[in-house]
């Protein structure tokens, strides 16, 4: 079973490759010029991606939007965790979490499910953890160095693609995902 996942993040791409892989589902990357939309929820970014998305793509395919979530910080950057990163960074986040004694956070991730003449599905995952503090790990990307699952002593920097997935929230919401499809796919 084939399936496109919209993205240009490669390292994206292999987790979910490698998540999707145990279910049988064969994963193909197709990265699409878009521009990324503002919103309030990572559902609503998801969706507005995924409409801009089927208007290029005439397949089935996921697309998703994830963001970091630090809960002394009011839960920011949150949906704009890319516009963050791309500023700020990981040192960054470090620095407004000085002296702070709750470093509790946690990733979400919204993907939406997109296939010809349907309409769009959504699923969620979400992990909870810790901002660490100190960069550690070479492995991922993003925020990956400074978060800590529960459950973990290690950055999901420190980790494999098989680690991160047995935590992630992309890894929950891919299996949720993948479930939905293949029990889907038996009923046809
Ligand atoms: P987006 O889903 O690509 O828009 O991600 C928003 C921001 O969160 C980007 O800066 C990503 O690098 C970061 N991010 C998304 N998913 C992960 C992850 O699994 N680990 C670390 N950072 C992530």
């Amino acid at each position: 079973m084939k399936l496109i996942f919209i993205t240009g993040n490669l390292e994206k791409f292999l987790e979910a490759k490698k998540l999707l892989g145990e279910f049988g589902i064969r994963l193909e990357q197709a990265d699409i010029e878009m521009t990324e939309p503002q919103s309030d929820t990572l559902e609503e970014v998801a969706e507005k991606c995924a409409e801009e998305a089927l208007k290029k793509v005439g397949e089935c395919f996921i697309i998703e939007d994830s963001g970091l979530f630090v809960n002394s910080l009011n839960c920011f950057p949150g949906v704009y965790s890319s516009y963050v990163y791309r500023k700020i960074g990981c040192e960054g986040i470090l620095r407004l979490l000085t002296g702070s004694a709750d470093r509790s956070a946690y990733f979400m991730t919204a993907l939406a499910y997109s296939e010809p003449g349907n309409r769009i599905r959504f699923f969620t995952g979400r992990v909870e953890g810790n901002i660490a503090t100190e960069q550690r790990g070479k492995s991922g990307f993003g925020y990956d160095p400074i978060y800590i699952p529960l459950g973990s002593n290690l950055t999901f920097a420190e980790m494999s693609t098989e680690e991160k997935n047995k935590f992630s929230h992309r890894s929950r919401a891919l299996r949720t995902f993948a479930s939905w499809f293949l029990s889907r796919h038996e009923e046809k």
